[in-house]
């Protein structure tokens, strides 16, 4: 795995001419905002050695490295999801390699269901901290020393300086940022209303199928995270209507500028 993860990331910086320290990993409906990156380089996943390609609709499968706000940054325009049957590896694989290639701070970003009933479809909500509730950890197996420890500290998984500079970041926009847990279950099924109301018990805030593998990994390697969640739609038992894909599509594309906005003043005043 780490020979593979040299091989992508030299694969890539051999097309690149700078060095990113910021990876942006885009979800559902949020990989516009690799289309702001200036000089962009575009490296589509299947030419990438070692890189698993993305199936689901709503995201591109590219990488696309350049300039945001003077920010040297790597952005994934889609992810893999455990859901589309890829091993956990798999799911993080990108994360191992944008550490291969310097990156330092990451930025998670995810469409999740609302399970704060004081939230709001079209809400952004930064994330304090997480829930693994996939059953499993991309950190099994042999553990490679040269990525991180076997037992890596998550007690502060999401960065607490960062967590601050995103509430700052949104005060100055004046936008109404919203706090919370967020809960990654697998999916692809969307939650029952019985499970909102455990998760609701056990502290979650907003759920959705990705983010706690690459975040586990991004911790393993040291890297600190930021993450972000639009919040897309009620989660399931909320409201008296189903849920569908095509909502969160709908409601990432409706708060697209604010999201744009607030990811740019993010990086702009982005923290040592
Ligand atoms: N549940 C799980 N994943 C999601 C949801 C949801 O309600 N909305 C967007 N991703």
């Amino acid at each position: 795995m780490t020979k593979q993860s040299k091989e992508a990331a030299s694969f890539i910086q051999g097309k690149i001419n700078i060095e990113p320290t910021v990876g942006l990993i885009l979800g559902s409906g949020l990989g516009v905002l690799a289309d702001e990156i200036e000089n962009p380089v575009t490296i589509p996943y299947n030419e990438i050695p070692h890189f698993p390609e993305s199936t689901v609709s709503g995201h591109k499968g590219q990488l696309v490295v350049g300039q945001l706000q003077g920010r040297q940054v790597l952005a994934m325009q889609g992810r893999f999801h455990y859901y589309e049957g890829y091993d956990m590896k798999q799911v993080t694989f990108p994360v191992r390699v944008m550490k291969e290639i310097g990156v330092e701070t990451l930025f998670v970003t995810n469409a999740a269901g609302g399970i704060n009933k004081d939230f709001d479809p079209g809400n952004l909500m930064v994330i304090t901290d997480h829930i693994n509730n996939m059953g499993n950890n991309p950190l099994m197996g042999a553990n490679d020393d040269d990525w991180g420890p076997r037992f890596p500290d998550m007690s502060e998984a999401y960065d607490r300086t960062l967590i601050q500079h995103a509430e700052q970041s949104a005060e100055r926009l004046n936008l109404q940022l919203r706090k919370g847990v967020y809960v990654g279950n697998t999916g692809p099924a969307y939650e029952t209303g019985a499970e909102i109301r455990m998760l609701r018990i056990l502290g979650g805030d907003a759920v959705g199928m990705s983010t706690v593998p690459e975040v586990i990994a991004a911790n393993h390697a040291g890297m600190r995270v930021l993450g972000i969640s639009c919040i897309s739609n009620m989660a399931a038992g909320i409201l008296d209507q189903p849920l569908t894909h095509d909502e969160v599509i709908e409601t990432t594309a409706r708060v697209r500028e604010d999201f744009l906005g607030f990811v740019k003043e993010l990086l702009k005043t982005l923290p040592a």
